[in-house]
């Protein structure tokens, strides 16, 4: 059996991996391994950020491990907020303030293509592999729908009219840029499991 750390302690972002990867590999939580550090993200990327906590785990515990980090691209921010995805507006994790920032400066403006992206650090045997996902979309004029977290309310995926915020989570995981990242990193955890 191999353990794998996942570098989180949410639980549901740990369990929609453990869902798709073979039983022989054991997946642990930061709090599954006894770590209660607070592990800085002070890269600015997004494949920076997500090695700082893989490198972190495995330089300090000696298990393979991997991190994850995401957020939105606006094209007319010139890819902001990016890395600054959680704390845009100031306070980290304040969603509202985040998605007020977002639509009072794009208010107006006509380009409204804009992208998610998730990058997940793995160190495996001591080698560190990347996987990255993408969907595109447009950002909305206001909020719409109550589901998900973050800037659901004002992500639309291209092709659908509706936001992330009005998807079951089913739904979205199946195209979103968590989604497709944790995919690649199941296929590759699998082919060597
Ligand atoms: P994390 O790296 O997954 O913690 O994401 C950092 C930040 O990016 C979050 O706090 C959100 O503001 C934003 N974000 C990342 N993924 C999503 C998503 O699926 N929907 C909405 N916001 C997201």
């Amino acid at each position: 059996m191999h353990k794998l750390v996942f570098a989180t302690n949410n639980r549901h972002k740990l369990e929609e991996v453990a869902a798709k990867v073979s039983n022989s590999i054991k997946l642990l939580s930061l709090d599954d391994i006894g770590c209660n550090d607070e592990i800085a993200e002070t890269g600015d990327t997004f494949n920076a950020n997500a090695s700082l906590k893989s490198r972190y785990i495995y330089e300090k515990y000696n298990l393979n491990c991997f991190g994850d980090d995401s957020g939105l691209e606006i094209v007319a921010l010139n890819n902001e907020p990016g890395v600054y995805s959680a704390r845009y507006a100031g306070q980290h994790g304040d969603h509202d303030a985040n998605m007020n920032k977002v639509l009072q400066r794009m208010y107006g403006e006509a380009d409204r293509r804009a992208r998610f992206r998730t990058v997940i650090s793995l160190i495996w045997s001591g080698t560190e592999h990347f996987f990255e996902g993408v969907v595109e979309g447009t950002i909305r004029q206001e909020r719409s729908g109550t589901g998900g977290f973050g800037y659901d309310p004002i992500f639309q995926p291209d092709g659908y009219d509706v936001t992330f915020a009005e998807m079951s989570m089913a739904e979205k995981n199946a195209i979103s840029h968590r989604g497709k990242a944790v995919e690649q990193l199941v296929a590759f955890l699998n082919s060597q499991a």
